[in-house]
């Protein structure tokens, strides 16, 4: 039964050794059980994970019951987890110590979502709140210099660029609410059966143009069956995806200026997959956790909305979507979409 939930489970017995690892738990926490099944288990964990360990074995020690439960985050390689933990002692029926259960579930993929409604909730909010007094500054300031810019003379010059400032950061701001008020109000995706490589080569057709200088390539697996797919949306996705590879390469001092659009499709686990590749600088360290939240951009003037907007297309369409290093240089952004029926 431990085999088939997603909740991870390892059990620990009575001379500190781990007995037991779940699937789950090695997947979630990338570990190889051969290599630490029966060995002591403060031996195999991460110097920095140490302290974690103890301290939930404290608090077991001290728990009435026997039961102790946290929240832990932790860092495998690149990436952050948050896990609930639950850690129980266990005893035989005649109260003799047989050793601990520790059992945890990813909290991640939740806390994610949490993120992204506030976002959306704070996105409507900006919208609603700042964008109506945004015109009548404009207006104002346009005013102003309708009935005085030729009557000044002294100060004629400050004027002239004060209001002029006014009236140009009001249009950058009134940019910017449009911005988050089209996320706020995105609707949901209505995917309908639709060839996902002709969305690909459309897109990629318009980039190829605008880009002279840039190598578009596109390999498509012409044994791609059809999709469940919104198809303007899924072309916002692609196109937010190659806007950000674009930017990457031509902002990068690196001579080789290569995005390539791939699919590809997986029978076995009847999966079709989008992945743009570049050759840029690659994603700053980091930057990699908060990519995809709505506002997090390392860009002068950027929104930030890109990534989150990709996201959400992709949850949508009950699609995943990560991020991972190019080699030897770049980001590979990859999109995974199930294919029903
Ligand atoms: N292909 C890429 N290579 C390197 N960094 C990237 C790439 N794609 C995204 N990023 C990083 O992720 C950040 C967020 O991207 P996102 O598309 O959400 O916003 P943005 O591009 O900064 O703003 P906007 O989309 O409004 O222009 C970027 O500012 C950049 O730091
Ligand atoms: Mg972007």
């Amino acid at each position: 039964m431990l085999n088939n939930i997603s909740t991870g489970v390892i059990s620990i017995n009575n001379k500190d050794c781990i007995s037991m690892i779940n699937p789950s738990a090695q997947k979630m926490l990338s570990i190889k059980t051969k290599k630490v099944l029966g060995r002591p288990f403060m031996e195999v964990l991460k110097e920095e994970h140490i302290p974690i360990a103890e301290d939930i074995v404290n608090r077991l020690k001290e728990a009435k019951g026997g039961l102790a439960e946290r929240q832990i985050t932790l860092s495998l390689g690149d990436k952050k987890m948050t896990l609930m933990t639950h850690a129980s002692l266990l005893y035989d029926h005649n109260n003799e110590y047989m050793g601990m259960v520790l059992v945890f579930d990813d909290l991640t993929q939740l806390q994610k979502m949490q993120r992204m409604a506030a976002w959306r909730e704070v996105a409507r909010r900006i919208a609603h709140e700042v964008k109506n007094p945004l015109t009548p500054i404009q207006l104002s300031a346009q005013r102003l210099r309708r009935r005085y810019l030729d009557k000044l003379e002294e100060d004629r010059d400050v004027f002239d660029e004060c209001t002029r400032i006014i009236i140009e950061q009001v249009d950058d701001m009134k940019h910017l609410v449009d911005e988050f008020s089209a996320f706020a109000k995105m609707p949901s995706a209505m995917p309908v059966p639709d060839d996902l490589n002709i969305i690909i080569r459309e897109t990629v057709a318009l980039y190829k143009q605008a880009h002279p200088q840039v190598e578009y390539l596109v390999e498509i697996d012409s044994g791609l069956p059809q999709l469940e797919l919104d198809r303007s949306q899924i072309k916002r996705a692609i196109v937010n995806l190659l806007e950000n590879a674009t930017t990457a390469v031509e902002e990068d001092g690196n001579s080789l200026k290569k995005i390539t659009v791939r699919t590809a499709y997986n029978p076995q686990l009847r999966i079709a997959s989008i992945q743009v590749i570049d050759t840029g600088p690659g994603i700053p360290r980091n930057a990699k956790d908060r990519l995809f939240e709505p506002y997090f951009s390392t860009k002068k003037g950027g929104t930030g909305l890109g990534l989150a907007i990709v996201s959400r297309i992709v949850t949508d369409h009950n699609g995943f979507i990560r991020v991972r290093q190019n080699h030897p240089r770049g980001t590979i952004f990859t999109i995974e979409l199930p294919v029903r029926g």
